[in-house]
């Protein structure tokens, strides 16, 4: 009896010895010297031995935060990006808050943008996009993206809000702006309005450009973009060509340009032509974003359809530009700095004495 019980006793030692560990679960091949190899995804724990293949392991994506190796390499390869936790059963990251993605490779948008923008990853964001940002003045075929390679490029995500909408979650209607109607300026006699000059020079001659066709875009504080018709280039009427540029402008919808003036004048020596836009209306008060000239054909299936203008651009040393040539001499405040911004409705609760689009006129005392 004692001596059977024995025999049976090492004939199971020997067949568990002889196969692996819950024969790899189903999940892995059994190696000559009884160790699982674990079809990929499968091992086991933290550090995903093969053991008997029975845990699953999550994508791995580059790490938000790790410590760096001896090669200085931070951000490697981490499951679960190290902002999330594996299960498993299920080989799914349980990302934390704030981060999303099958590996947790992408941060969240605020809010989910709150309906009223796009999550545009870091690398996508435009360049150039701000009022105050002046540092665009060529015409440049795609100002909109600067090449962007940090580990994080598409990793770290923000809200782009729609035109007329704002904060970190575009969760708030954009009040209109304005001068601040009190603001004493040092020039107390005569007002500036800003003055944006455009300097066309032709690859050619100037003349050579008769009969092409431009748009101008113009971005108003909320963000909203607005493109003109096409607009024939003609050095050889100037009257009329000012006359055309400003109408092209006036007729902008919503009357995002309620008061500009254009003027112009023909440099033969250099062959340049100069256009001065200056921004007279309540709605372009301040610093404007500075125009966009839209120098480039855009023919089939594009909107406006021009021509294009064979100008010099960016890289040549005699180019065509746009800058501000006269600022402004009010700041734009929002609300005119004499209200309160309903961010609800996008509309201005003017203080007691202004009242406006922007409150900045002053009511009648009495
Ligand atoms: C072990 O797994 C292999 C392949 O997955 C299978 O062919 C074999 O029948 C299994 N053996 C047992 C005892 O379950
Ligand atoms: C307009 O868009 C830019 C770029 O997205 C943003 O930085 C800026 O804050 C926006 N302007 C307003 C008034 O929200
Ligand atoms: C454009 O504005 C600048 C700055 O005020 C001025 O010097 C220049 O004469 C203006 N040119 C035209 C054509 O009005
Ligand atoms: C625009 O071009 C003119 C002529 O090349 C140059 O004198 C001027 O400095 C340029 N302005 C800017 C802002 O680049």
């Amino acid at each position: 009896m004692f001596q059977a019980r024995l025999l049976v006793l090492a004939l199971c030692f020997a067949g568990i010895m002889a196969a692996c560990d819950n024969n790899c679960s189903g999940h892995g091949t059994c190696s000559t010297d009884d160790v699982c190899e674990c079809y990929d995804n499968w091992g086991v724990g933290l550090s995903h031995d093969s053991g008997d293949c029975s845990d699953r392991i999550c994508p791995y994506e580059l790490a938000w935060v790790d410590t760096p190796d001896n090669t200085v390499a931070f951000h490697k390869y981490a499951e679960c990006a190290n902002r999330g936790i594996c299960n498993r059963e299920t080989g799914e990251c349980q990302c934390f808050d704030g981060y999303e993605g099958k590996g947790c490779q992408r941060s969240t948008c605020p809010n989910a943008c709150s309906g009223h923008g796009t999550c545009e990853y870091i690398e996508e964001l435009a360049f150039g996009e701000t009022w105050n940002d002046y540092s665009k003045q060529y015409f440049i075929e795609d100002p909109k993206t600067f090449p962007y390679h940090g580990w994080d490029n598409r990793k770290i995500r923000t809200c782009v809000c729609d035109p007329t909408y704002g904060d970190v979650d575009c969760s708030k209607r954009l009040c209109p702006y304005g001068n601040d109607v009190l603001d004493i300026q040092d020039n107390s006699i005569i007002t500036n309005y800003q003055i944006q000059q455009i300097r066309i020079k032709a690859i050619n001659q100037l003349q050579g450009l008769r009969t092409q066709t431009f748009a101008l875009t113009f971005k108003s504080k909320l963000n909203e973009t607005f493109t003109t018709y096409p607009i024939v280039f003609d050095d050889s009427d100037l009257n009329d060509f000012v006359h055309d540029v400003q109408l092209a402008l006036l007729k902008l919808p919503n009357r995002v340009i309620d008061g500009v003036s254009v003027a112009a004048n023909r440099d033969y020596a250099t062959d340049y032509l100069n256009l001065n836009i200056t921004f007279t209306g309540n709605n372009v008060q301040g610093k404007q974003n500075l125009l966009v000239v839209e120098s480039y054909e855009c023919s089939d299936g594009c909107t406006p359809k021009i021509t294009g203008i064979d100008v010099q651009t960016l890289y040549n040393q005699k180019h065509s530009n746009i800058s501000e040539v006269l600022a402004a001499d009010y700041y734009s405040f929002e609300c005119g700095r004499r209200g309160k911004c309903d961010y609800n409705t996008g509309l201005c609760n003017c203080f007691t004495g202004y009242t406006g689009d922007n409150c900045n006129t002053m009511t009648t005392l009495t």
